[in-house]
């Protein structure tokens, strides 16, 4: 008796837990087919066509990965805390000095547009993770902070920015 009690609510939390995991895995299923529909055909992107994405979908603090020309594109609404971060920095203690400023778009400092390949060996690295709560290569442990500068490890360079440029208030063009 005392041991079919015990075992009941950890079923029951197995199945909130599941519940949860389909939940989130729904909630980015339905940001890509708002990015897709807006995209040239695969053959189109793969030569080389810019590509549009609508922001209006990506919610503070969440980050996107679209493809552009076969490379990842990291789209990150940032917060406040995380836009103060990156400007509460001495520009000219980074190992690749850049003031937040030049690396986003005047207007738009919410959003940071860069590719998503690790300017040390080339693996693509985790966001919103490391020490700077930025990007974090674990290939070789390359720490970038919430503007994609290279903060700590290996990497000898900022995340690069591909060109882009808003052709709306929340709609940007890759390329
Ligand atoms: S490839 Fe990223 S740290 Fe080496």
């Amino acid at each position: 008796m005392t041991t079919m009690s015990s075992a009941e609510p950890t079923r029951r939390d197995f199945l909130y837990i599941a519940t949860g995991v389909v939940g989130a895995v729904g909630a980015a299923a339905a940001v890509w087919p708002l990015i897709a529909q807006m995209n040239p055909d695969a053959s189109t992107i793969a030569a080389g066509a810019p590509i549009e994405v609508d922001l209006a979908p990506i919610a503070e603090g969440q980050v996107i990965k679209v493809v552009w020309r076969g490379n990842p594109i990291f789209i990150s609404h940032r917060t406040q805390k995380e836009i103060e971060e990156a400007r509460a920095v001495d520009v000219g203690s980074l190992p690749d000095p850049q003031s937040d400023q030049q690396r986003v778009k005047q207007g738009h400092d919410q959003w940071l547009v860069l590719v998503g390949i690790c300017t040390h060996l080339g693996c693509v690295p985790l966001t919103r993770q490391g020490d700077y709560n930025g990007f974090f290569c674990p290939c070789h442990g390359s720490h970038y902070d919430t503007s994609g500068r290279i903060r700590r490890g290996p990497a000898p360079a900022n995340l690069p920015l591909p060109p882009y440029e808003f052709v709306a208030d929340s709609k940007i063009r890759i390329g």
